[in-house]
């Protein structure tokens, strides 16, 4: 113990097939493909359809992936964390039901609710289970099924969000190619900024709630981008500092996909080109929890191992926060 790190020795994606275009909202709300993607830098998002799917079949599917890739059997599994904040049910979790589904028998497994840091979150917890010694196979998804929770009649939030999933597995090593650095924040000051009111304890659903919209996910938009834009850049720079990491030294800039604005003012924060910045937005959007491990699928094939990769994300709490990672593996080309 103490010299044990945590590494990611394998990552997976899985995005629904449904594709809602930026043309496609034109005709659901006053909007134009021009100020979607002007503003946010999204053209497109996956959406999931079918009766009675939700959260834990898009975790499933990442992570039923991720056992073949990493030749994981179910019983090797010790945990699973699944960050979200669109659980299949209140409970029992999305991450026991994911088990399930895989038949992952007796690992520990429960849900995490950070929004759009909830990876982030999740990722550092995780790793700390696997620096006690005690675990040896962790893994941590990120899965949110926005569709849920958004208001196909409300032009400020429908463009932002879609539905998919992402997980990574995190296993013991002693070489220095392991999370090396994390740090996560939160301040509740948040809760008036990006919400959902009604379904948990305080307002639990009635016919007025729905009537009112409370089920709805709620973002004053402009408040949030002003926190979202420092905090995310404040965080990253300070983790590079505290390593002696320079924009050259960073291999790739890993950010939570809110808003291309807000990516580019990561990155120039950082002074980090673009082209070492993974961006994913303009075809999936928002989607929350599974954006950052979304993105180290896709990039996974040009990463080295021993890379220099940032994390960063800021969301809903407000909660944000960054993770330096070196690389653990030399991946297939
Ligand atoms: N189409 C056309 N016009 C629109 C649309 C739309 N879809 N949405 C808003 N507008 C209008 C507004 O009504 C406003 O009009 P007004 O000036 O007449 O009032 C105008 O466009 C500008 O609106 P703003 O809200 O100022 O637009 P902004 O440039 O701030 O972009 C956005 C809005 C994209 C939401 C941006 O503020 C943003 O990205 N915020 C941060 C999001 C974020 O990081 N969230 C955290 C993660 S989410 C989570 O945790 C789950």
């Amino acid at each position: 113990m103490g010299n044990i790190g945590a590494a990611i020795t394998g990552v997976t994606g899985y995005v629904p097939d449904y594709v809602l275009t930026n043309k496609e909202l034109e005709k659901m709300v006053d909007t134009s493909d021009e100020w979607i993607r002007t503003r946010t830098g999204i053209s497109e998002r996956r959406i999931l359809k079918g009766e009675g799917l939700g959260t834990a079949y898009l975790g499933t599917q990442a992570v039923k992936e991720l056992l073949e890739k990493t030749d994981t059997k179910p019983e090797e599994v010790d945990g699973l964390i699944c960050a979200t904040v669109t659980p299949e049910m209140f409970f029992p979790s999305t991450a026991n039901m994911i088990c399930d589904n895989l038949d992952i028998k007796g690992a520990f497994s429960f849900d995490l609710a950070a929004a759009c840091t909830g990876f982030l979150y999740a990722l550092e917890a995780g790793a700390n289970f696997i620096r006690t010694g005690n675990q040896k196979k962790v893994i941590i998804v990120g899965a949110d099924k926005m569709s849920s929770i958004v208001n196909y009649n409300d032009r400020n939030t429908c463009i932002l969000f879609g539905d998919g999933a992402g997980a990574v597995l995190l296993e013991p090593s002693e070489d220095e190619n392991i999370i090396k650095d994390t740090i996560i924040r939160s301040d509740g000051v948040g809760k008036d900024f990006i919400y959902i009111k009604g379904g948990g304890s305080a307002y639990p659903p009635t016919h007025e709630t729905v009537d009112l919209g409370y089920h709805h996910f709620y973002q004053d938009g402009r408040s949030v981008f002003k926190y979202a834009v420092k905090s995310m850049a404040d965080v990253a720079v300070e983790i590079m500092e505290r390593n002696n990491l320079n924009g050259d030294d960073v291999a790739y800039l890993v950010p939570h996909q809110a808003n291309m604005r807000i990516i580019e003012a990561t990155a120039n924060r950082m002074e980090v080109s673009m082209e070492k910045v993974t961006v994913n937005i303009q075809k999936y959007g928002n989607t929350t929890a599974a954006t950052i491990p979304l993105c180290l699928w896709e990039w996974e094939d040009k990463f080295n191992k021993g890379d220099n990769i940032i994390l960063a994300a800021f969301g809903g709490g407000f909660t944000w926060g960054s993770i330096y990672i070196k690389w653990a593996y030399q991946p297939p080309k």
